[in-house]
C-alpha cells in the first residue's frame, strides 16, 4: 500500500495529576473494600486533579509532550481536536483554552464521544490528513472525571480517574493509520450519562440536590457485557477490512475501564494479556484520555516499537465505540524520557 496519502502518528504524550488516590480512600467514604475494587475492576489507584488543574491544563501538558516528541512546534499545527466529556466549562470549548495555552492560531474543537473520544478523534484527524485538508492534526483526550463523580455512589465513584493523552498526526506515503471505525447506539444513551446541567435539565438547586450533574450508570453489568462485545466485534471487522487477523496484532491497547473487560475482549480475539497493554490498575478509567495515556506509556516503555501492528479500541457513553489499526512508525527520539522517567520528572 503506497503511492497515496496516508496518516501516521509522529508523537505521543500524556499527563497525569500528582494526587494518587488509592482504593483505601473509598473505604473511608462508601461501603466498599480495596479487595472488592481490585477483584471486580483491577484498579488499585487512580489520579485526581488538584486545585487549578482542569481538562484544558492537563490537555496542554500532554499535547506539549506529544509535539516535543514529534519535533513539531505548536504553531505548525493545523487543527486541534479535544476528546472530552468533562469540559472546562460549557462554553467555549476546552479546545479554545488549549489553543490559547499553546499559543496557536489554528481551528480547534471539542469532540464528545465520552470514553471513545480519542479513538473517534483519530478517525476524524485521519480523514483530515488523507483528504489533504490538514498536514498536522493534534488529537487529545482529556478528562477530569473526579469532578463529575457522586462520591456517595459506590457503583461509579471507584471506577474513574483524571488524566490526558495526545497524539500528533502527519501525512505519510504509506499507512500509519491503516483503518478506523466509529460506532454508536443512541438507543443505549441512558446506560451511562450525566443527565443534569444541559438544556434538558438546566442546572438548578433541584438538579444539584438530586446529583443530576454526576455520572449515572444504572446497570454496570449490562455496560460491561456491551463493552466486551462491541470492542471485540469492532476489532474483528477492522482487521478483516485490512486483510489481517488477531494473530498479526503485536499490541492491543483497549480502553482501560476494567481489567476483566480487557481480558474478555482479548479472549474473544485470541489475544492474551502478554500482547495487551494494561495500566488501569494505576490510572483507573480516564475516559477519553484512557487509550491515549496507555499508548504513550506503552510507547515510552518500549512495548510499542516501530513496525508493530497496534490495535486501539474504546467504548463509552453514547453508547459509543470505535477502533483504530496502526502500523507503528515513530521511534522514541533520542533524549526523550521513557515513561517512568517522564512521570518521575513531572511528579518532581
Ligand atoms: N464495593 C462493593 N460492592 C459494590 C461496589 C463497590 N464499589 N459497587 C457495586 N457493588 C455491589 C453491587 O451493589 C452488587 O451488590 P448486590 O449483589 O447486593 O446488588 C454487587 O457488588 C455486584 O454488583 P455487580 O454490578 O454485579 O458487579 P460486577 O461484577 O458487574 O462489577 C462493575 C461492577 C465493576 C461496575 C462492572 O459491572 C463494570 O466494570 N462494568 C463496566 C462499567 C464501566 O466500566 N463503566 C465505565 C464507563 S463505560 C466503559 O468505560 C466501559
Amino acid at each position: 500500500m503506497s503511492g497515496g496519502r496516508y496518516t501516521r502518528i509522529t508523537g505521543v504524550g500524556s499527563s497525569l495529576p500528582e494526587r494518587v488516590v488509592p482504593n483505601s480512600y473509598f473505604e473511608m467514604i462508601v461501603e466498599t473494600t480495596d479487595e472488592w475494587i481490585q477483584d471486580r475492576t483491577g484498579i488499585r489507584e487512580r489520579r485526581f486533579a488538584g486545585p487549578g488543574e482542569t481538562t484544558s491544563t492537563m490537555a496542554t501538558v500532554a499535547a506539549t509532550a506529544a509535539l516535543r516528541s514529534a519535533g513539531v512546534s505548536p504553531q505548525a499545527v493545523d487543527l486541534v481536536i479535544v476528546g472530552t466529556c468533562t469540559p472546562d466549562q460549557p462554553v467555549p470549548s476546552t479546545a479554545a483554552f488549549v489553543q490559547r495555552q499553546l499559543g496557536m492560531t489554528c481551528p480547534a474543537f471539542d469532540l464528545n464521544a465520552a470514553c471513545s473520544g480519542f479513538v473517534y478523534g483519530l478517525s476524524v484527524g485521519d480523514a483530515y490528513i488523507r483528504s489533504g485538508s490538514a498536514d498536522r492534526v493534534l488529537v487529545i483526550g482529556s478528562e477530569v472525571m473526579s469532578r463529575f463523580l457522586n462520591m456517595a455512589d459506590r457503583t461509579t465513584c471507584v471506577l474513574f480517574g483524571d488524566g490526558a493523552g495526545a497524539a500528533l498526526l502527519e501525512p505519510s506515503d504509506s499507512p500509519g493509520i491503516i483503518e478506523t471505525v466509529m460506532a454508536l447506539d443512541g438507543a443505549q444513551a441512558d446506560q451511562l450519562s450525566i443527565p443534569g446541567g444541559g438544556s434538558r435539565e438546566p442546572a438548578s438547586p433541584d438538579t444539584l440536590d438530586a446529583g443530576r450533574h454526576f455520572v449515572h450508570m444504572p446497570d454496570g453489568r449490562a455496560v460491561f457485557k456491551l463493552a466486551v462485545t462491541a470492542m471485540a466485534d469492532a476489532c474483528v471487522s477492522l482487521l478483516e477490512k485490512a486483510g489481517l487477523t488477531p494473530r498479526d496484532v503485536d499490541v492491543l491497547i483497549a480502553h482501560q475501564a476494567n481489567t476483566r473487560i480487557i481480558v474478555a475482549v482479548g479472549k474473544r480475539l485470541g489475544i492474551d494479556l502478554s500482547r495487551a497493554f494494561v495500566d488501569v490498575d494505576r490510572v483507573g478509567n480516564t475516559s477519553a484520555a484512557s487509550v491515549a495515556i496507555a499508548l504513550d506509556e506503552a510507547w515510552r516503555g518500549g512495548q510499542v516499537q516501530p513496525g508493530n501492528l497496534v490495535l486501539l479500541t474504546a467504548f463509552g457513553a453514547g453508547l459509543s465505540w470505535g477502533a483504530t489499526l496502526v502500523r507503528w512508525t515513530a521511534a522514541l527520539p533520542e533524549g526523550e524520557p521513557a515513561f517512568a522517567q517522564a512521570r518521575a520528572a513531572a511528579d518532581g
